[in-house]
């Protein structure tokens, strides 16, 4: 169950991003001290960016990028240089500008032209990195995700295939409304992570943020509702206008 839930919400977009950045110094810090290393998976898109750079800036100097693992709970199916890649932005706004052994670094390779193959493979590296014996699902100890405004989290959309998948690590997921294919965690992934931030900002996210926050509107059938850590914590970080106050 989740063991504990918060909603926090920042006057401003710089506070939200300054605060998730001492949220994740903070989890770093824990993670490497209780097992020696931090392994967080980031989410894509827009949002997140800030975040990314704040980090980058030296905000929290006491960051264990040495210790950092980094993966991407979701991809695109581009290559690693294309506009739309989750990988390009984060190297762009993170990895180009801290110390991070690149060996740290856990990239989706979704220039595979078979989507399906490049989940595979990312399985293989999350099999391996965790030491997972068959069944069993890694514990991040940070998933960064962000919902859209249909309230797709990672890229688990409302109506896909991916949804419904309890043992797979990694899938390759047909997106109707953008007419492609995705690369993303499974949903037992994000649930047996220690802790999952969602990351919200903007007025465009006030009507999909009220419906996520009152299950009772839909029955809690959305895929960023079906976030429900087993054994974790789950944290919205919410500026002002995504929390239509
Ligand atoms: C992606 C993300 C996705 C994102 C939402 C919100 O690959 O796009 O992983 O799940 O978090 O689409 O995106 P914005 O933050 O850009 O609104």
């Amino acid at each position: 169950m989740v063991t504990r839930r918060e909603i926090r919400v920042l006057d401003t977009p710089d506070a939200l991003f300054r605060a998730a950045a001492e949220e994740f110094g903070r989890r770093a810090s824990a993670a490497v001290q209780q097992h020696g290393r931090f392994c967080v998976a980031l989410s894509g898109g827009s949002t997140p960016r800030s975040l990314y750079r704040l980090l980058a800036s030296g905000a929290i100097p006491s960051l264990p990028w040495q210790k950092t693992l980094i993966f991407w709970g979701d991809e695109r199916h581009v290559p690693p240089d294309h506009a739309d890649s989750n990988y390009r932005m984060v190297q762009e706004a993170l990895l180009s500008r801290v110390a991070l052994p690149s060996e740290n670094v856990f990239r989706i390779k979704a220039e595979n032209p078979d989507a399906a193959g490049a989940a595979l493979d990312y399985e293989k590296i999350l099999t391996e990195c965790f030491r997972l014996k068959p069944g069993q699902f890694p514990s991040f100890d940070l998933i960064l995700l962000g919902t859209g405004t249909e309230g797709h989290t990672a890229s688990l959309f409302p109506d896909s295939a991916a949804l419904a998948e309890r043992q797979r690590l990694v899938v390759s997921n047909w997106v109707e409304k953008l007419h492609t294919d995705r690369i993303t965690f499974t949903l037992p992934v994000l649930n047996h992570a220690a802790c999952v931030m969602f990351l919200v900002s903007g007025r465009d996210k006030a009507a999909i943020v009220h419906e996520l926050l009152n299950p009772n509107q839909n029955a809690g059938q959305l895929p960023a509702q079906m976030v429900q850590p087993i054994d974790g914590e789950l944290l919205w970080f919410l500026d002002k206008d995504a929390a239509g106050t």
